[in-house]
């Protein structure tokens, strides 16, 4: 198993004092090589869960461990983020920002230059590393981000809503190839997604999570074999977990009477 969540909770203390419980009784196994996407209403705790996962958050009672190994602090060999906004360096080209990681881990340039080109390859834009951010589109800053993140060679990959940024046909294309590049590298991926479609699409296994503080409401398998084609959409499988997500984030008494 990669990863445990046992027992999290975690509680926001806002500047003028007020606690805003985020999450609680978070109890969670994921096991290696699995793909887990996170759906629940805004603001149910989605992003917070993803911080504990990744130690960018400690939680207020609990514990967070990546192959038995207590989180405390990130480390991008064990968890690596994409976030939604890409954060590329602008001042740096194509093949330093998938090299970034690495320098700041000490390594030697060569070692960075070397890793980040395969990166690169895998994400088909080797032929892109010496060009700016900027002269990039949305959707391929958005696999450089991936291949700046795969570069530390993570246990786990953490994404945020990573295609939340990109118009829905990019998203859908990126989406695929993705799926494939996910699938050969055979890390687990945790992925937060507000679409339904992606939500189902890339799973192994779907969190539902509830309005806040975010619990578990609902986990449902996807059954499909990974990598899956766009044909995947088409299937019975898709349209009735698809359907069952849809009643639980747009019934307000599904996800109680599933939290039950
Ligand atoms: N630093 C913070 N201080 C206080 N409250 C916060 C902080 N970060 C998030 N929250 C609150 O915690 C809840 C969960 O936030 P978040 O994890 O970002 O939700 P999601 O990603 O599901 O939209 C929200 O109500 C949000 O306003
Ligand atoms: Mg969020």
């Amino acid at each position: 198993m990669a990863l445990q969540a046992k027992n999290l909770e975690v509680t926001y203390r806002t500047a003028g004092g007020r606690s805003v419980p985020a999450l609680t009784d978070i109890n969670l196994e994921i096991a290696d090589r699995e793909f887990v996407t996170i759906i629940g209403p805004s603001g149910c705790g989605k992003s917070t869960l993803l911080k504990c996962f990744g130690g960018l958050l400690s939680p207020s009672r609990g514990e967070v461990t990546v192959n038995g190994q207590p989180v405390t602090e990130p480390d991008p060999n064990r968890a690596a983020f994409v976030f939604q906004d890409y954060t590329l360096l602008p001042w740096k080209n194509v093949l330093d920002n998938a090299a970034v990681g690495l320098h700041f881990a000490g390594r030697s340039k060569a070692e960075g230059r070397a890793k980040g080109q395969e990166m690169l390859e895998l994400v088909g834009l080797d032929e892109f590393a010496k060009q700016f951010p900027r002269e990039l589109s949305g959707g391929m800053q958005q696999r450089v981000a991936v291949a700046r993140a795969m570069a530390m060679d993570p246990d786990i990959l953490l994404m945020d809503e990573p295609f939340g940024a990109l118009d829905e046909q990019t998203r859908q294309k990126l989406g695929s190839e993705m799926g494939r590049i996910l699938t050969e590298t055979e890390r687990s991926v945790v992925m937060v997604t507000h679409s339904l479609d992606e939500a189902v699409f890339w799973a192994d296994r779907i969190i539902v999570l509830s309005a806040r503080p975010g619990r578990i409401a609902k986990e449902i398998e996807v059954k499909a074999p990974r990598p899956r084609s766009l044909s995947f959409i088409g299937t019975d499988e898709f349209a009735l977990i698809r359907a069952e997500l849809f009643r639980l984030l747009e019934v307000p008494s599904a996800m109680a009477e599933a939290s039950q």
